[in-house]
């Protein structure tokens, strides 16, 4: 059997073991509360007002908008303003609401000239209006870089 002082021995230890896993918690807890939430969506500045000033209005924009952002640079900006306003290309915005929907989206970015060729009214009236320039075909370009691409667009406006 323990006598008293290995007893002592003993609870010390136990003691011991119980303070450093509390402090541990109790670390863990401060470091959540400093991290950013993984889930939630990036806050930008919108430019105007001091960063971070409870005055300053912070326009979110989510992750799939900032992945279509380097999208968008890259491939439309040579032709497509985000905004209303027409370069070589329509300005874009609003662009979801006024095209036939977000397949009809995939397959013209993929593909203009197909869509056009298949008599589809939007189509062959934009291509019409826009003195029948040709679209660059983005046949690489995935359903979610689409998406993440409009998202890009909509999040300007
Ligand atoms: C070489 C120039 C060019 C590039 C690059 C280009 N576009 Fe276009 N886009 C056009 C033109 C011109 C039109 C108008 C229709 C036509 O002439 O075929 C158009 C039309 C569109 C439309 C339909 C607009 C509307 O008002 O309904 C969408 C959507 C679109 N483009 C998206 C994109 C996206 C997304 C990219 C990049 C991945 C891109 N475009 C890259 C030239 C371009």
């Amino acid at each position: 059997m323990l006598d008293s002082n290995q007893l002592r021995m003993l609870l010390m230890v136990l003691y011991g073991l119980v303070a450093t896993v509390a402090l541990m918690f109790l670390l863990m807890a401060v470091l959540a509360w400093h991290m950013p939430d993984a889930g939630q969506p990036v806050a930008q500045a919108s430019g105007e007002g001091p960063v971070n000033s409870p005055a300053a209005v912070a326009k979110v924009v989510s992750a799939d908008a900032l992945a279509g952002k380097a999208i968008f640079a890259t491939n439309c900006a040579s032709c497509h303003n985000t905004n209303a306003d027409k370069l070589l290309g329509p300005g874009l915005a609003g662009v979801r609401q006024r095209t036939p929907g977000e397949v009809w989206l995939q397959k013209w970015i993929r593909n203009s000239s197909a869509v056009i060729a298949s008599g589809d009214a939007y189509a062959v009236k934009i291509f019409n209006d826009n003195g029948k320039i040709q679209m660059t075909s983005f046949a690489a370009l995935t359903d979610l870089q689409i998406k993440q691409v409009l998202d890009y667009v909509d999040s300007q406006n």
